[in-house]
């Protein structure tokens, strides 16, 4: 699997495992350990832009550092009543023990 399909080779699962959140080299893009799962995401806040890469993952969500919105990393959607878009995520796969991320945002249901 080739860089022509998409998906760019992230880091190894232990790594993740041990940091939880780990910042996609080049691109603006973050993995995340979420409860036994690898999430995929952007890594601008959708409200004003902060780096969720200073944020904290809690009970299946990702908390922004600047202000008191949070991303329910399963689907994205934003905390009830903020006035802003829900976080986008992007495919992942687990290879060898790698992470590999799909640059194309995941679509609900895939
Ligand atoms: S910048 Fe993230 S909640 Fe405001």
């Amino acid at each position: 699997m080739g860089d022509e399909a998409g998906w760019i080779d992230v880091c190894d699962l232990d790594r993740l495992k041990a940091e939880t959140i780990v910042r996609v080299a080049g691109r603006d893009l973050l993995v995340i350990w979420n409860e036994g799962n690898v999430v995929a995401c952007e890594r601008a806040c959708p409200h004003e832009q902060a780096d969720l890469a200073l944020g904290q993952v809690t009970a299946g969500r990702l908390h922004c550092p600047r202000h008191a919105a949070s991303f329910d990393l399963r689907d994205g959607a934003i905390t009830a009543g903020w006035p802003s878009r829900p976080l986008r995520l992007y495919p992942v796969r687990i290879m060898d023990e790698r992470i590999w991320i799909e640059l194309q945002e995941r679509q609900p249901g895939r």
